[in-house]
């Protein structure tokens, strides 16, 4: 077996290279984002080999195929770190019923929500839950995205769960991105449950005693994540989940603060996750906490916008305490039915304040970290896997800029070529 040529990027106008340790940007650092001209990138193996003038790698590597950048922009392919991406069916009725002044909560409350994908999820087969993600997840190159990770949580039962992680993996084994996949078996308490008089304690129960450790036994998971909100899960319920969780050797995510503050915060940073998500209700003492430690704030203005709600995360406030924001779709049927990572991205601009390149980082190397890969994507740089996004852009500001309709012309995974 030979090995593949190497490839040679050239005539970028850009390469946003993100570089710098394996681990996320905080504070101030976020500002960086490692932006360079006049530099060829060579990729051998599927792996960044060298960043350097395009004179020299063309003389030193004249057996590697030429990829002409047209004056465009390279970037790390985009990390996707937080989506809900198999699911049985739309939920656009209750959009329309949010539009109409009922709560998400309270949709929660009456059956709808969490509750009808769960229904949905339990009388679909896994082929067609497969098959389903698949088509929806073609959209990826078009974004620029090259890893996304995705959640379970419509099934909330043993079998189910295992149902919907299954299918994650065999998403993962069909499409050319890197899948992370996720336990949230904490989702919701299930409507068979929430009968009986000790049903809460039972689930947090089942979750924790015989879902995560199967999840675990099986592999199907890296990661575990609870929705911790008042109504779903307590923080006390969460942390009994992310305890046993750690104790199975899963990774530790957490839905915190997103529409009440529930100490999510602090709790994601007690238990030592990777990343606390969503947090647009975040207290002052929750944006220290998170200040203070590796814990990833994962933000996801996507959502709000969808719910119709005005308040967003404070963006600002976390990267001015010097904490490490990442940017993510939360793709889901209920409050986020997008992939446009890009569109977030302006979001990330317009609504968030960030920077461009704040909010490229918060989609590259801070996505990475958030999903546990920070020393193998989100960077453009030697030994990093040549996970790539090329933009019809002359300027990085350009990727948030055309908002709706991104200019990402082509991907790569792993140094191979993946076009929208
Ligand atoms: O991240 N907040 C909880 N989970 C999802 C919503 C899932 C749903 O409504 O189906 C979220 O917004
Ligand atoms: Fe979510």
């Amino acid at each position: 077996v030979t090995a593949a040529a190497p490839l040679l990027f050239v005539d970028a106008a850009e390469v946003v290279t993100c570089a710098g340790p394996a681990a996320a940007r905080r504070g101030a650092a976020m500002a960086d984002a490692g932006v360079r001209r006049g530099v060829a990138v060579l990729v051998r193996d599927g792996r960044v080999a060298a960043i350097d003038a395009p004179a020299a790698l063309r003389r030193d590597h004249p057996d590697a195929t030429v990829v002409d950048c047209a004056g465009g922009v390279l970037t790390p392919g985009l990390v996707d770190s937080h989506t809900h991406a198999v699911f049985a069916a739309p939920r656009a009725a209750e959009h329309e019923l949010r539009a109409s002044g009922v709560g998400y909560l309270e949709i929660a409350a009456r059956g709808g929500g969490i509750h009808r994908s769960v229904r949905d999820l339990r009388a679909t087969p896994e082929d067609t839950l497969v098959a389903d993600a698949v088509a929806r997840l073609a959209v990826l190159p078009r974004h620029g995205v090259t890893t996304i990770e995705i959640k379970s949580g419509y099934g909330l039962s043993l079998d189910a769960e295992r149902t919907q992680l299954r299918a994650i993996a065999r998403v993962a084994a069909t499409i050319p991105q890197r899948v992370v996949p996720t336990c949230l078996a904490a989702h919701e308490v299930p409507l068979e449950f929430r009968d009986r008089p000790d049903g809460r304690a039972e689930y947090v129960r089942l979750v924790a005693e015989e879902i995560l450790p199967a999840v675990a036994r099986e592999r199907l998971a890296t990661f575990a994540d609870v929705f911790c909100e008042p109504g779903v899960f307590t923080a006390a319920e969460a942390r009994t989940v992310l305890d046993a969780a750690a104790a199975v050797g899963l990774g530790r995510k957490l839905h915190a603060d997103e529409l009440h503050d529930g100490d999510g915060a602090a709790l994601a940073v007690a238990v030592s996750a990777t990343s606390a998500d969503h947090l647009a209700a975040i207290s002052a003492t929750g944006i220290a906490a998170l200040a203070a430690a590796p814990t990833v704030a994962t933000l996801l203005p996507a959502t709000m916008l969808f719910l119709g709600r005005d308040r967003q995360a404070p963006a600002r406030p976390l990267i001015e305490a010097g904490a490490a924001v990442a940017l993510a779709t939360d793709f889901n049927p209920g409050t986020s039915p997008t992939l446009n990572l890009p569109l977030v991205l302006t979001l990330g601009v317009s609504v968030l304040h960030l920077s461009a390149a704040e909010a490229l980082v918060a989609a590259t190397v801070n996505g990475a970290a958030a999903s546990g890969l920070a020393d193998r994507t989100g960077q453009v740089a030697p030994g990093y896997d040549a996970d790539l996004a090329l933009w019809g852009v002359p300027d990085h500001r350009e990727i948030p800029y055309w908002y709706g309709a991104p200019p990402c012309t082509a991907t790569w995974v792993r140094g191979k070529l993946v076009t929208p």
